[in-house]
């Protein structure tokens, strides 16, 4: 059986999706793709060879040939393609983060268990042969109960610009953009605690600077501007566990440290890893020497969605898990605007 996709959105990362299946040809093709920019959809199908293209989406979601759909649109519109998909009985991998809001990640989770079908989130550093390894090592328990973390993405200067630069269309800045990586990551290695109070900060500083430097990246608009360039927080969980999480897309620094998980027992730092503790009599730093190369993640995460579709198996990234960023990011926004730690929105009922 052949899986028919459809794209819908069809601007930048739209490309790495279609890379990814297309190194699965063997498991689906792409039959449909979708923009509400008409030329932008046209131009894509043209240089992917597929036939239909359209404006509507609702279009894809009509026809027998799709059984599943990436979502490519930018954060804000993640929500109605993915709940419509999953109502019309198709299958989704919805590109990070899950949602710009807390109620769009909602719904998002409530469509997928309503469906029955699957709900994939594209976090594709689950896919980094560091993670993997990392959460070989704690979910060995060489750690023990772990008491506190810091999790942490920055890129020096690389600001987002055109879609990712705006609040009405990403709803936020770094903090959904490339935190939401790391509070992936910690929620992930850790089996996934349940936060339940969050302090939070959020700056625009360098991004108002028409004189700042820009390398390794796109200029950006000063004036059309209006998302996070820096976004940090201290998270309480439920069992006792707490996180310090920073991010960044413009610093002046060369970073703001290395993530880290202290555990009773043992403790592991990444990038790179390494895992620290006490052994022989003595204190140890185990560095692993057979990490397996990094794989195009694309091609990973489009494989292992289209092997659970054919195989009824259940989401490898499921929103149940995911939606707790959105929580998380919900309440430091909320506190960062309230200037004091938040209780953060109970979202299970969802699940
Ligand atoms: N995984 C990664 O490494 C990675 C990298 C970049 C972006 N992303 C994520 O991918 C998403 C898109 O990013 P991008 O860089 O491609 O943005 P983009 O702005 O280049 O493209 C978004 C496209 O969605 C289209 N669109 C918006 N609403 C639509 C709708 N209702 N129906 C059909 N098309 C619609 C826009 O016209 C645009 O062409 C974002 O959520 C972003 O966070 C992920």
């Amino acid at each position: 059986m052949s899986i028919g996709i459809g794209i819908i959105g069809t601007g930048g990362i739209s490309n790495s999706h279609v890379r990814g299946y297309q190194a699965n040809s063997s498991l689906g093709k792409i039959v449909a793709v979708a923009d509400i920019d008409g030329a932008r959809a046209e131009e894509a199908a043209s240089r992917w060879g597929v036939d239909f293209y359209t404006t509507d989406y609702r279009e894809i979601l009509a026809r027998d040939d799709v059984d599943v759909v990436s979502v490519c649109t930018y954060n804000q519109a993640h929500r109605q393609p993915t709940v419509d998909a999953l109502a019309a009985g198709k299958h989704v991998l919805c590109e990070k983060p899950m949602a710009a809001t807390l109620d769009d990640a909602k719904a998002m989770a409530k469509a997928a268990r309503d469906s029955g079908r699957i709900l994939m989130i594209a976090i594709h550093s689950r896919y980094s042969p560091q993670t993997i390894a990392a959460k070989k090592i704690i979910d060995s328990g060489a750690l023990g109960r772990v008491y506190y973390g810091e999790t942490i993405s920055t890129r020096r200067r690389w600001i987002g610009s055109g879609s990712f630069a705006r609040k009405e269309t990403a709803g936020g800045g770094a903090v959904v953009d490339i935190g939401v990586y790391s509070l992936d990551t910690a929620l992930h290695l850790l089996g996934h605690p349940r936060p339940k109070r969050v302090s939070g900060t959020t700056c625009m500083a360098i991004t108002k600077d028409p004189s700042a430097q820009v390398y390794g990246g796109h200029s950006w608009d000063v004036d059309r501007t209006n998302v996070e360039e820096f976004g940090a927080a201290w998270i309480r969980f439920e069992n006792g566990l707490c996180i310090t999480f920073k991010t960044s897309w413009a610093i002046h620094g060369n970073s703001m440290g290395r993530s880290f998980f202290l555990g009773e027992k043992g403790g592991v730092a990444l990038g790179p890893l390494e895992y620290y503790g006490d052994q022989f009599g003595m204190m140890v730093n185990v560095i692993p020497q057979d990490l397996p190369p990094e794989e195009d993640r694309f091609v990973l995460e489009t494989r292992d969605f289209l092997e659970c579709v054919r195989d009824g198996r259940p989401s490898p990234i499921p929103p149940e898990q995911v939606v707790v960023t959105n929580v998380i990011m919900d309440a430091l926004y909320r506190s960062a605007a309230a200037d004091e730690e938040v209780e953060v929105t109970p979202w299970q009922d969802v699940l």
